[in-house]
């Protein structure tokens, strides 16, 4: 079974603290850590570390903090064969805090991953060959998202988007006829629906209501209090719809927690789960991810997943 995420991959700094500073402040930090990150290499780590076979088409730029990115990557074992680095502008970065409530701050600065542009994915096509499922997130250009999930719907591959970071703008509506399983949490959903689902019966509304634009599924992730999922066949209402309830952990650090989700989702989906076990899946993989420090470091590994699916 194999997983194509086509996404941003970035070098992420992160510091560890008591508080996170307020406008003007500067506070002290206790550790910090240089490290794998961006939204797209995140997932690619998590779902290599899962089991899937995992090929990751993404832009560094052609400097020290690429090539260890890259590198990095590789060491999860995610194939990165038609990744490119791009001399014209340094790979992308993300400037993390994170305080002692496992709260946290980020500034990206997206560099080369914005020059993904979809002649650089068409380059990369062979790698939708054999793919099962294409992970797509909003860290590269929209118009990179609509090629790929385009050219995976003419194949026949499942399409999976994490609309994060929340878009500015509404994305473009044919987008969401080629997705099959969107997934945004609470803020996410506010950038595409305007309104922020506080309760189960308002995440359940969102999910309807990105189903009937054209989604064949919806997941509204509420984080601690677990997610919401609404399918259909067609574009004209929804069929399924249920809470995903959530798992109780404590939590260190919720960076990557979505990251590991969606992961947790197309690995499942990619070996034929159905949808609410996919969800499932996911939702204990966004559990494990947040009791450990890190980006890509704090995907878990499968039989740890298994483990708390199974005492759940
Ligand atoms: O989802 C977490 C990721 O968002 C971080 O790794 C950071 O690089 C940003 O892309």
């Amino acid at each position: 079974m194999s997983v194509l995420v086509v996404g941003s991959i970035n070098t992420d700094i992160t510091t560890y603290g008591e508080a996170l500073p307020r406008i003007g402040e500067t506070v002290m930090g206790q550790s910090y850590a240089i490290e794998l990150g961006g939204k797209g290499a995140n997932q690619a780590a998590a779902a290599s570390r899962l089991g899937a076979k995992v090929e990751f088409v993404g832009r560094v730029g052609a400097d020290a903090f690429g090539e260890l990115a890259l590198a990095r990557l590789a060491e999860f074992g995610v194939c990165v064969r038609h990744s490119t680095r791009d001399p014209r502008h340094a790979t992308g970065i993300a400037i993390i805090g994170v305080d002692t409530m496992g709260q946290n701050a980020i500034t990206i600065v997206p560099g080369a991953n914005m020059s993904l542009d979809e002649a650089g994915f068409h380059e990369a096509m062979p790698a939708l060959e054999g793919a099962k499922v294409l992970m797509l997130q909003l860290e590269i250009p929209i118009a990179t998202c609509l090629a790929a999930a385009r050219a995976a719907r003419e194949r026949g591959v499942m399409v999976v988007l994490d609309p994060a970071p929340a878009p500015s703008k509404p994305l473009p509506g044919a987008l969401y006829p080629l997705i099959d399983v969107i997934t945004p949490n609470e803020t996410e959903t506010e950038a595409l629906l305007g309104f922020l689902p506080r309760t189960g019966e308002e995440a359940g509304r969102a999910a309807r209501e990105l189903v009937s634009r054209g989604t064949r599924a919806a997941i509204v992730t509420l984080g601690a209090r677990g997610a919401f999922v609404a399918a259909s066949k067609t574009a004209g209402g929804a069929e399924m719809q249920a809470l995903v309830p959530p798992f109780a952990v404590t939590p260190i650090s919720t960076v990557a927690a979505g990251d590991c989700f969606n992961a947790g989702l197309a690995v499942a989906l990619a070996e034929g789960k159905d949808l609410m076990n996919a969800a499932r899946f996911a939702s204990a993989c966004g559990a494990l991810c947040v009791t450990k420090p890190g980006s890509a470091a704090s995907a878990p590994r499968r039989n740890e997943v298994e483990e708390l699916l199974a005492r759940t």
